[in-house]
C-alpha cells in the first residue's frame, strides 16, 4: 500500500483535515499537490484545535515528512507565518520539504484577484481573495514566479520586471490601478529567501524513491471534486485540479504508483462561493445544518451555503477519481432529523437524469429529486463501531454508500481524531 490519495469528493469542506490527521500517525509522508492557502483543514487534536491553510495536515503528525509538491501555489509570507504559528505551539516543523518547482504567490497576483473579482461585480466567482487563480494563469502563461527562483537574485528580477510589464498595463489602464514597482516585490520575496532555502529539495525524486522503499505516502487534496478546473462547475472552482489524477501531476508521481483513492463525503452538502447547487436549503433546515455542523468558512469566514446530500454528485465523484473508498463525515450532525432527505437524481427540464450533467446549462437547471430516510435521535458521537450506531443510522449510511459507488470505509462522528468509525481500513 504504497501511495494512496485523499481529496474531497463534493465542494470542499469535506473534512479532508481531519481524515489526513487520522491517518498522519500510520504514513511516513503527507503530500498536499495542489491549491495553496485557499484551503482550510481544521484539525482537533484532544482539546487543540489547529486551521492549516497552506501546510499539509500530516504536519501535527510527529512520525510524518509533510511536503508541499510542485503543484502548489506557495504564499511565501503566509508559509511562514503558519510555521511560526505552529512552533509557538510546540509543534515541529523542521521536517517540512518544499518543492523547487511550485510556483509562488506574489502580491500582485493578490491585486489582480480582488480586482478581477470587484470588476466582475455581481457576476464574481467569490474567490478566497488569496491569489490563486491570477498565480496559476501567470503559470499556465509562463510567466509565473517559481520557489527556485527566490535564490536566484537575477532570474527573479528578470522574472518579475517581465510579469509586470503586462500586468501594470492591465491594472492601470482596465482596473485604474496604481502601478506595482517591481524591485518592491523582489525586494520582499528576497526578504523570504534564506527563511525558506532548507526546506526545499526535489520532492519528485524524493516521492518516488520514498515509495520504490516501501514507505506509506499520502496526497492530500485541498478543495474537492466540484471545485476541479476540469471536472467542477467551471467557472465557479478554484483554479487547479483537487481530482485524483491532481496528485499525479502536482507531485511528479506516476498514476500506476497510486493504489487506493479515498474521496472525503460529507453526510449532507455545503459550498462556500458562488455557483450552482442544487440541493440547496433556504429554509430552517438549511440554518439548522450550518449551526449544528458550524458551517462557518476556516479561511474566509463566511457562511457556508448548506442542503441535503447529493448522491450525484458522489456517483460523479467515484467516476472521475476512480474512489475506491469513502470516508463520510459529520454523519453526527444529522442526529435529531426525524425524515432526511437525499437527492438520488435530478429533474431537468421535465427529465428525470441520473448522472451528473455535462452542460452548465443543464446543471443550473436541475431540480433534485428526493428520496427520504428516517432519521435517529440518540447521540452517536460516542460510537465506536458500525454495530453501535442506531438501525435508522446504519441504514442511512448503507444507502448512501449503495447511490455513491464505492464502500464507505470511515464515518466520522465528531470532530476529534478518535470520533470516528473504522470499518475497512485504509492501509491494507
Ligand atoms: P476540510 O477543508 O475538508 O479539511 O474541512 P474543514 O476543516 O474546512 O471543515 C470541516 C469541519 O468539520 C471542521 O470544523 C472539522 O473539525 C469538522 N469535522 C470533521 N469531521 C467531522 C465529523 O465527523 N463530525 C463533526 N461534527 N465535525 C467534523
Ligand atoms: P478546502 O481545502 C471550500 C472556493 C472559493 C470560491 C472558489 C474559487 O478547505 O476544502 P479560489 O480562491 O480558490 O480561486 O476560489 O473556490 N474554495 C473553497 N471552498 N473549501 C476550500 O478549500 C476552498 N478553496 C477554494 O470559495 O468559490
Ligand atoms: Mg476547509
Amino acid at each position: 500500500m504504497p501511495a494512496l490519495v485523499l481529496l474531497g469528493a463534493q465542494w470542499g469542506d469535506e473534512g479532508k483535515g481531519k481524515a489526513t490527521d487520522l491517518l498522519g500517525g500510520s504514513v511516513d509522508y503527507v503530500v498536499r499537490y495542489q491549491g495553496g492557502n485557499n484551503a482550510g483543514h481544521t484539525v482537533v487534536v484532544g482539546d487543540q484545535k489547529y486551521a492549516l491553510h497552506l501546510l499539509p495536515s500530516g504536519i501535527l503528525s510527529p512520525g510524518c515528512t509533510p511536503v508541499i509538491g510542485n503543484g502548489v501555489v506557495v504564499d511565501p509570507a503566509v508559509l511562514l507565518s503558519e510555521l511560526s504559528g505552529l512552533n509557538e505551539r510546540g509543534v515541529d516543523t523542521s521536517k517540512l520539504v518544499i518543492s523547487g518547482n511550485a510556483h509562488l504567490i506574489t502580491p500582485y497576483n493578490i491585486t489582480v484577484d480582488k480586482v478581477t473579482e470587484r470588476f466582475l461585480g455581481k457576476r464574481k466567482i467569490g474567490t478566497t481573495g488569496r491569489g490563486i487563480g491570477p498565480t496559476y494563469a501567470d503559470k499556465i502563461n509562463r510567466t509565473g514566479i517559481r520557489v527556485q527562483d527566490l535564490f536566484d537574485e537575477s532570474i527573479l528580477h528578470q522574472k518579475v520586471e517581465a510579469a509586470l510589464d503586462f500586468k501594470n498595463q492591465v491594472l492601470a489602464k482596465l482596473y485604474n490601478h496604481r502601478a506595482v514597482v517591481a524591485e518592491q516585490v523582489v525586494e520582499e520575496m528576497l526578504g523570504y529567501a534564506d527563511q525558506i532555502r532548507g526546506y526545499v529539495a526535489d520532492t519528485t525524486l524524493l516521492l518516488n524513491n520514498a515509495i520504490d522503499d516501501g514507505k506509506v505516502v499520502l496526497f492530500e487534496g485541498g478543495q474537492g471534486t466540484l471545485l476541479d478546473v476540469d471536472h467542477g462547475t467551471y467557472p465557479f472552482v478554484t483554479s487547479s485540479n483537487p481530482t485524483a489524477g491532481g496528485a499525479c501531476t502536482g507531485a511528479g508521481v506516476g498514476p500506476t504508483k497510486i493504489s487506493r483513492v479515498i474521496g472525503i463525503l460529507k453526510a449532507y452538502t455545503t459550498r462556500v462561493g458562488a455557483g450552482p447547487f442544487p440541493t440547496e436549503l433556504f429554509d430552517a433546515d438549511g440554518e439548522a445544518l450550518r449551526t449544528i455542523g458550524g458551517e462557518r468558512g476556516v479561511t474566509t469566514g463566511r457562511d457556508r451555503r448548506c442542503g441535503w446530500f447529493d448522491a450525484v454528485i458522489a456517483r460523479y465523484a467515484t467516476r472521475v477519481n476512480g474512489l475506491t473508498d469513502f470516508f463520510l463525515t459529520k454523519l453526527d450532525v444529522l442526529t435529531g432529523w426525524e425524515q432526511i432527505p437525499v437527492c438520488v437524481a435530478y429533474e431537468i427540464d421535465g427529465k428525470r437524469v441520473e448522472e451528473l450533467p455535462y452542460s452548465q446549462t443543464d446543471f443550473h437547471h436541475a431540480k433534485p429529486i428526493y428520496e427520504t430516510l428516517p432519521g435517529w435521535s440518540e447521540d452517536i458521537t460516542k460510537a465506536k463501531t458500525f454495530a453501535e450506531l442506531p438501525k435508522n443510522a446504519q441504514a442511512y449510511v448503507k444507502a448512501l454508500e449503495e447511490m455513491s459507488g464505492a464502500p464507505i470505509s470511515a464515518i466520522g462522528v465528531g470532530p476529534g481524531r478518535d470520533e470516528t468509525i473504522q470499518i475497512n481500513s485504509f492501509l491494507d
